[in-house]
């Protein structure tokens, strides 16, 4: 999978995709992350890719042209599935659509600033916009990162232990079950004897009911849906 990031602030994307499970995805040659500074490509003097907002009040707006000539670019050289616009008045992001995004092949991702982009933008390039929580954030670049680690994990191959997301929290619609390492006996707090007890059918019975309590205590509308 490839993933084009576009963006005012590529240092910010550093850091997210050079370690642990992100780094070895792309070591491995199954995910593909590269980010586009935005300055780079715009046809404006002294890289300016924002303007005042027609019609007046405050923040500037990110400019259609420069954000335009970004995607063509990259549009002419492959097909992309999906154009993701990060913002907060987007869809919420869930596990549903990480699946489903895992399985694309190039997707192109637009971290926005300042009050956002222009509406012209989303109306004929956007396929998709996403929020990651109801919450403003400084820009689109952590929101994109989230997503990016998100879905990454999901491509077949990059979890060493391929079964392993699918027992992470909400991929069966529930939260995962609590979980301990050694010792056994920590400071007087016992490990629960049926994850010691080696009988694989109780185990995975004592784990189904403590993902049921933990979802219907703490996110009971995941259980009605
Ligand atoms: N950009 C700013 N805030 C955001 C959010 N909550 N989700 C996605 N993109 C954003």
């Amino acid at each position: 999978m490839r993933i084009d990031i576009i963006t005012v602030l590529p240092e910010l994307l550093v850091s997210p995709f050079s370690h642990s499970i992100m780094k070895r995805a792309q070591e491995k040659g199954l995910l593909e992350v590269y980010t586009h500074n935005l300055r780079d490509t715009t046809p404006y003097k002294q890289g300016q890719v924002d303007d005042y907002q027609f019609g007046g009040g405050a923040g500037m707006v990110m400019m259609p042209e420069p954000l335009a000539i970004a995607i063509e670019l990259l549009q002419k050289e492959r097909n992309y599935d999906e154009v993701i616009f990060m913002t907060p008045d987007g869809a919420m992001f869930d596990q549903k659509t990480a699946n489903n995004l895992s399985m694309k092949t190039n997707i192109i991702i637009i971290c926005g600033h300042y009050k956002g982009i222009d509406e012209r933008i989303r109306q004929h390039f956007v396929t998709r916009e996403i929020s990651i929580g109801d919450y403003v954030l400084s820009g689109g670049e952590l929101a994109a990162a989230v997503v990016v680690d998100a879905i990454g994990r999901l491509i077949p191959g990059v979890l060493n232990d391929e079964t392993s997301a699918l027992f992470d929290s909400f991929q069966d619609g529930l939260l995962a079950p609590p979980v301990y390492t050694r010792p056994a006996n920590f400071r007087g707090w016992e490990v629960p004897e049926q994850l010691l007890c080696g009988d694989p059918k109780k185990i995975d019975n004592w784990r189904h009911e403590q993902s049921l309590k933990r979802t219907a205590e703490r996110r009971p509308g995941l259980l009605e849906e």
